[in-house]
């Protein structure tokens, strides 16, 4: 195990909320309609115009490119200044013991984020320092499910991603670790069970449990 490719919203940070927060607020305002909790899963660690579409097609509704647009900005700036005062105070439970435990063992660290916000959300973390390289997500060809970006935040650390372990709180995220070839280790329920190991929450997260699932899945 010589890599960790680690999701950001709902492994690193309890941002995953905000999200959510932020779309049902601005559905509300502009449509006047509700969205369902069920929704939440199916927007987890979906691009944030994937979450969009989802949300619009559910509600069928309709929008013009530019609404669209306007749409999607808006709720950027609601969910950015929910963040205010995001600090160290919200990394989640075994996270810090965790990204302690790979820097002894010489494991590099490597974003891998839908987030277009993860360098700004890092930074308020404390965390940037720690990690070798944040994989762009707007220069990747297709968001999670598809595995491009992990294969890019592995090839920023230089290791090809079987010596990789990736770190999931969504759906789409673990489909996207398996298709990369890394070893997928989830935090959530049942319905993240297609994780080569599933936690039901990150502080179970210890470096000897995480080091064991990779042991026994690499290929
Ligand atoms: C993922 C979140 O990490 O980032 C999604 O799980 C979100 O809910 C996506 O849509 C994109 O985030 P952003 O910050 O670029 O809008
Ligand atoms: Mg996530």
């Amino acid at each position: 195990m010589k890599g960790a490719l680690f999701d950001l919203d709902g492994i690193i940070a309890d941002t995953a909320v905000y999200h959510f927060e932020a779309w049902r607020n601005l559905i509300k305002k502009h449509f006047n309609a509700e969205i369902p909790d069920s929704l939440e899963e199916k927007t987890k660690g979906v691009s944030r115009e994937d979450s969009l579409r989802v949300i619009l097609d559910y509600l069928n509704i309709t929008v013009s490119e530019n609404e669209f647009a306007a749409l999607a900005a808006e709720k950027n700036t609601a969910y950015v200044e929910a963040l205010d005062g995001l600090s160290r105070k919200d990394i989640l439970p075994g996270i810090e013991q965790l990204i302690a435990d790979f820097k002894a063992h010489h494991v590099k660290l490597a974003l891998a984020s839908a987030s277009k916000n993860g360098p700004i959300i890092l930074e308020k973390l404390g965390l940037s320092a720690d990690f070798d390289a944040i994989a762009d997500p707007s220069k990747v060809a297709a968001g999670k499910p598809a595995p491009d970006i992990f294969l890019a935040a592995a090839a920023a650390i230089d290791l090809s991603p079987e010596f990789c372990v990736g770190l999931e709180d969504s759906v789409a995220g673990v489909t996207a670790i398996n298709d990369a070839g890394a070893v997928s280790i989830a935090a959530g329920g049942k319905e993240l069970d297609h994780a080569h190991q599933r936690f039901d929450s990150t502080a179970d997260f210890t470096y000897a449990a995480i080091e064991a699932a990779w042991e026994k899945y690499h290929h």
